[in-house]
């Protein structure tokens, strides 16, 4: 009776939290916000009354890093005492072998993106199938040992209980590394060139921050589409790489001569302006986005790298006709058939070998911190990876 109760209230103050902060989500009106984390990791085992282990030598403890307040690289902690979490319906539990470090993880950790704390962040993983939730198997044909690419809360762990939704089975030959290198980094920007505004043959493409994670892939993604490719990256070490990548003109947009980047990019194309402008840097870069696309053409913001671009006044567009756009990767992938499409995409890439991954670094997850530090600090180019 007591343990009904205590379930009870204990669900109660879930539901409570998650109902406040989905009114504090419709109350911001920016469209950048991610959908609530599910509470499956944060849940205390016992409360899992769904639990359906498969395997004995799964521990009841793990190594996880995890915020309990938001702040700087220091807030995160590096814990050997973290619950293993248990598969609810419709989950699976993955061993993680690698998992992604991603700007958005910062922002979580800023608290810029609001979430519940604790929280173990991290939005994407490699591992094994350890566990099935009940329900799991017919869906999707999920089996204990399959390997499989996830993306969804809690990373930065040995293991992660996810929606089976949003994980995909890796095929053979496609090396783990490889995949989480390439994998919410290459999803984003496969949606960005053929959904947000479909890039077409000709298009002259200004892409910032071409040498980071999601900017290496972008730019070999435009160029095999046939797009004339203006890059920015701070200092001459990222220039070459995105020259390297085939970018057509690569402007160090922290260089003397480069902070002008605007009128350069004017030069380039005979002051027409470019077809559409990629910018996930922000604050820094937005209005410079906006003098450089040309008139009919599109800007499309995905990240706050240098913090968020500020509400925009929507007469700022009608000078030159802009259209704009403010995605999110998980406003594209929601159906598990969108998944299955876009991984499909990015997997015919990785495996014709047209698109190369670059790995900064694999950090062991006890060195987060600085891991976070040398992402915010602009010291990385290509993607960074933890090893749980
Ligand atoms: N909308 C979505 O769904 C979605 C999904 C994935 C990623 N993103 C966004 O895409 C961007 C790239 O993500 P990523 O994980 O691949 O990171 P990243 O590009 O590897 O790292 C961010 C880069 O931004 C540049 N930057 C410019 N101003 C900066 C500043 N003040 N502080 C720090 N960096 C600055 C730096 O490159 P330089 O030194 O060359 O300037 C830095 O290396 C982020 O803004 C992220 O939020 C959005």
């Amino acid at each position: 009776m007591y343990l009904n109760r205590a379930i009870a209230s204990q669900a109660r103050t879930i539901i409570n939290t998650r109902a406040r902060l989905s009114a504090l989500r419709s109350q911001l009106s920016s469209p950048i916000l991610p959908p609530s984390p599910p509470t499956s990791s944060f849940i205390s085992p016992h409360l899992n009354i769904t639990r359906k282990m498969t395997s004995s030598s799964i521990p009841t403890t793990q190594n996880a890093v995890i915020i309990e307040t938001t702040g700087g690289p220091e807030v995160l902690q590096f814990r050997t005492d973290q619950p293993v979490p248990s598969p609810k319906e419709g989950e699976i539990l993955v061993k993680n072998h690698i998992a992604g470090l991603n700007f958005i993880d910062t922002y979580f950790r800023t608290g810029l993106y609001p979430s519940p704390k604790p929280e173990i962040l991290g939005r994407e993983a490699a591992g094994t199938i350890v566990a099935l939730g009940s329900g799991v198997t017919n869906p999707y044909g999920f089996k204990v040992g399959d390997r499989v690419m996830w993306m969804h809360n809690s990373g930065y762990a040995q293991y992660t209980a996810v929606p089976a939704k949003t994980a995909i089975k890796i095929p053979d030959g496609v090396k783990d590394e490889d995949l989480v290198a390439s994998f919410l980094s290459g999803l984003t920007v496969l949606t960005l060139v053929k959904e947000t505004y479909a890039v077409q043959k000709g298009d002259v493409v200004l892409v910032h921050a071409a040498a980071g994670g999601a900017g290496i892939l972008m730019v070999q993604i435009l160029k095999s589409l046939g797009a004339v490719v203006i890059g920015t990256a701070g200092g001459a070490e990222k220039v070459a790489l995105v020259k390297s990548l085939g970018a057509d003109h690569v402007i160090d947009y922290r260089s003397e001569e480069g902070k002008d980047w605007v009128k350069i990019v004017k030069e380039i194309t005979n002051g027409r302006g470019v077809d559409v402008v990629y910018d996930s840097v922000g604050k820094d870069t937005w209005e410079g986005s906006l003098e450089a696309v040309k008139r009919k053409g599109f800007v499309a913001w995905f990240g706050n790298a240098s913090g968020p671009v500020p509400p925009l006044p929507i007469q700022r567009l009608s000078p030159k006709c802009i259209k704009i756009a403010r995605p999110m990767l998980n406003g594209y992938l929601v159906e598990r058939e969108e998944y299955e499409y876009w991984a499909g995409q990015l997997l015919e890439l990785l495996q014709s070998g047209k698109l190369k991954v670059k790995i900064n670094k694999i950090f062991p997850l006890a060195e987060v911190q600085q891991a976070h530090k040398d992402l915010e600090g602009r010291k990385t180019t290509g993607k960074t990876l933890l090893k749980p």
